[in-house]
C-alpha cells in the first residue's frame, strides 16, 4: 500500500485499565478503571515515531468508556458498527481498539467472527496497569499495536489479531491468565510460531481457517454478517453453566427450563436460545445434570458442550444427549463457544 496517499488509523477506545487511575501511584492504591479519555492516552503513546514515516494521521474515538466486566451486546453492537464504517472508509488504513483485559478475549472473539476477513487490520490492546502507574504498560502495548497494524497493511493484510505485551495472539485462541502480571495472555493450542510480518515478536500460532471451527467440529458454525440495523437486544440470549464437583439438582437449569416453558407458550416472552455447558476434562458433565439437560434439549433449547480445560481436548465426548439435533460440542473455550452460538442462532432464526 502506497504511504504517500494520506491515510488515518483510528484508535477506539472502550475503557479498562489502560484508561484507568490510581489514586495514589506511589502505592498503587485507590485504582478505578475507565477513567481517562483515549484521546489522552493516544498521545501518552508518542506514536507520531510510526505514523510519520507512512504519512498517516491518527484520529481517536471515545466508543465507550466502561471496566470491560460490563462489556455487553449494546456496546458490541456500536464497536460492530463503527468498525464497519471504517472499513468501509477509503481514508482509514487499519482500526486499534483499546479495551479492558477482563473480556478483551471476548470482545477479540466477537469481532473476529464478524471482520476476521477483513483486508483492513483490526488490532485490539489494553493494560495491566493503569494510565497513572509509575510505570504503565499501556503505552507500549498502543504503540506495539498501531506498529503491528501498519506491518499488516504495509504486507496488504487485514483481520483481526490482539496485541498485548510483545505478543501477537489469534482471537479464537487467547484467553487472560493472569490478574497481575503484564504478559496476562496466552494463546492455548498454539505454537509461538514466529511471523514474517513482526520478525521482532514472538506470535501466536493462527489456526485456519478463521471462520470455521476445525473438521473434526460437529457444529459448523456459520459465518455471519453484521446487519447494524438489527437491534442486538433482540439477538438470542444464549446462557453457560459452569460444571464442578458435588453439583445436584441444578437451580438455575430449573429456572431455565421454567422459563422456557413460558416462553414456548407467549410469544417472544423472553429469547432464551441456548446454553454452553462449560464442561470438565475432556468434555463431560456430572450425570447428575443430565435429566435437566435433556428437559431443555427437548424443549427447543440448543445446549453446546465445552472444556473449561484448555489443553488436549480432540475426541468426542461420552454424552448420552450426542444424538439430539440441538446437541453439539466445540474445543473453543466456553466464553468463546457462548459467542459463537449466539452469532449461529442469529444467522439461522
Ligand atoms: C477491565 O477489564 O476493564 C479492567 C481490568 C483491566 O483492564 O485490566
Amino acid at each position: 500500500m502506497s504511504a504517500s496517499f494520506y491515510k488515518n488509523v483510528v484508535v477506539l477506545g472502550t475503557g479498562g485499565t489502560i484508561a484507568g487511575l490510581i489514586s495514589d501511584p506511589s502505592r498503587e492504591v485507590g485504582y478505578v478503571a475507565a477513567q481517562v479519555g483515549v484521546g489522552v492516552i493516544a498521545a501518552q503513546s508518542s506514536l507520531e515515531g510510526i505514523l510519520r514515516p507512512l504519512n498517516w494521521g491518527l484520529l481517536t474515538e471515545q466508543l465507550a468508556q466502561i471496566d470491560s466486566k460490563d462489556m455487553d451486546r449494546s456496546v458490541w453492537h456500536a464497536l460492530s458498527s463503527r468498525c464497519l464504517e471504517h472499513l468501509n472508509d477509503p481514508k482509514i488504513a487499519a482500526i486499534v481498539i483499546t479495551h479492558g483485559t477482563d473480556t478483551l478475549s471476548e470482545t477479540a472473539y466477537f469481532l473476529s467472527r464478524l471482520f476476521g476477513q477483513a483486508h483492513k487490520p483490526v488490532v485490539i490492546t489494553g493494560a495491566m496497569r493503569a494510565h497513572n502507574d509509575l510505570s504503565p504498560d499501556g503505552p507500549q502495548n498502543l504503540r506495539d499495536a498501531v506498529d503491528f497494524a501498519a506491518r499488516l497493511d504495509q504486507a496488504g493484510l487485514g483481520g483481526v489479531w490482539v496485541v498485548f505485551d510483545d505478543l501477537v495472539h489469534d482471537p479464537m485462541r487467547v484467553k487472560k491468565v493472569s490478574a497481575q502480571s503484564l504478559n496476562a495472555f496466552h494463546s492455548f493450542e498454539s505454537d509461538g510460531l514466529k511471523d514474517s510480518i513482526a520478525p521482532h515478536r514472538r506470535v501466536s500460532h493462527r489456526s485456519t481457517p478463521m471462520y470455521f471451527e476445525p473438521m473434526s467440529e460437529p457444529m459448523v458454525w456459520t459465518s455471519w454478517r453484521f446487519d447494524p440495523a438489527v437491534d442486538p437486544q433482540t439477538w438470542p440470549r444464549v446462557e453457560l453453566l459452569t460444571c464442578h464437583a458435588d453439583m445436584g439438582n441444578n437451580l438455575f437449569l430449573d429456572h431455565l427450563i421454567d422459563l422456557k416453558i413460558k416462553q414456548n407458550h407467549i410469544d417472544k416472552f423472553d429469547s432464551l436460545s441456548g446454553l454452553v455447558v462449560s464442561g470438565l476434562g475432556n468434555g463431560t458433565w456430572p450425570k447428575v445434570l443430565e435429566d435437566q439437560l435433556k428437559r431443555l434439549l427437548d424443549l427447543g433449547v440448543w445446549v453446546i458442550l465445552s472444556s473449561q480445560v484448555p489443553w488436549g481436548q480432540g475426541q468426542a465426548p461420552k454424552s448420552s444427549c450426542l444424538s439430539h439435533a440441538h446437541f453439539s460440542f466445540t474445543t473453543l473455550e466456553p466464553s468463546k463457544a457462548r459467542i459463537a452460538l449466539m452469532l449461529h442462532l442469529i444467522k439461522t432464526s
